[in-house]
């Protein structure tokens, strides 16, 4: 999946407005916003998304918050297109232009990692670079991106198949970001690491907040109240926003807790 979205990546975006442009926009660190609009989807009779109709802002992670099978990862995979919605659409807005996003501007990190596993670490990020060459406008030395990663000297020039659970979701999220991304899904990501490298990405999704707009979905609540900005429920196929304003943090998760216990959507 990654490997044809590459592909396609001499896209209608730089096509329609040069990649000056484009990089002066993010320098001035222009805002951006995300809408969907009325998205619908629903497998056989089930309707998964019933209506989901939201705005999300450059500068901020939000943390998708839904129970197993809420349909987390079935609005990421629309979003990033690899599934067509039933109804409805979304796009981007920078500088007061709305547009329709193409493949560069998703990065999506899956919950399970997938990656070539006969390819050494090293390869695999060189063969990323090579392709997105001239999207990265400070190039770094491929050393620099993995202690970015904390990902160990010796453990570079290994098969990926030898990498732990833990890694190959860094390798992952790094291919995910060396481009850029004006909009980061990641689904689930921090579930099943260990509590340092789960720390280490937390940091790492807090430094590229700036300039883009991140979604994190996750069952979990601790974690969507640590990492995140603005906690959004995604409960009976539609997206609420949490409001957080006067409340303290055992009143705020009582408030989480009652919606998705609760069969009534919140107000
Ligand atoms: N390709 C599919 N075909 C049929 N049903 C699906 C498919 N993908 C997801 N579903 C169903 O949609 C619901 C939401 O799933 P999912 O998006 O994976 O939830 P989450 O990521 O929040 O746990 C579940 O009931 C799941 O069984
Ligand atoms: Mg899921």
């Amino acid at each position: 999946m990654i490997f044809i979205d590459d592909i396609s990546s001499d896209n209608i975006y730089n096509i329609l407005s040069s990649k000056a442009v484009h990089r002066a926009c993010r320098k001035e660190g222009m805002y951006m916003r995300f809408t969907i609009e009325h998205l619908v989807k629903h497998f056989e009779k089930k309707e998964v998304l019933r209506d989901i109709d939201f705005t999300f802002e450059s500068g901020k992670i939000y943390g998708l918050l839904g129970r197993n099978g809420a349909g987390k990862t079935t609005l990421f995979n629309c979003l990033n297109k690899d599934m067509k919605a039933d109804g409805g659409n979304f796009y981007l807005e920078e500088g007061g232009q709305k547009r329709e996003t193409v493949p560069d501007d998703i990065g999506y990190v899956l919950s399970a990692p997938t990656v070539p596993e006969f390819l050494t670490g090293r390869e695999f990020l060189k063969f990323f670079i090579d392709i997105h060459e001239d999207k990265i406008e400070e190039s770094k030395n491929l050393d620099a991106y993995f202690d970015y990663m904390s990902i160990a000297p010796e453990d570079r020039d290994k098969l990926l198949k030898d990498y732990s659970h833990g890694m190959k979701n860094k390798m992952q999220m790094l291919v995910n970001i060396i481009a850029k991304p004006n909009l980061l899904l990641l689904d689930e990501p921090l579930t099943s690491l260990d509590v340092v490298v789960a720390e280490e990405m937390k940091q790492i999704l807090r430094s590229l907040k700036e300039n883009r707009i991140i979604i994190v979905s996750t069952h979990i609540m601790d974690l969507a109240l640590d990492l995140c900005d603005e906690i959004v429920l995604l409960n009976h196929g539609v997206l609420d926003k949490v409001d957080k304003t006067d409340m303290d943090s055992h009143e705020f998760k009582e408030k989480i807790l009652a919606v998705l216990r609760d069969e009534r959507p919140i107000d």
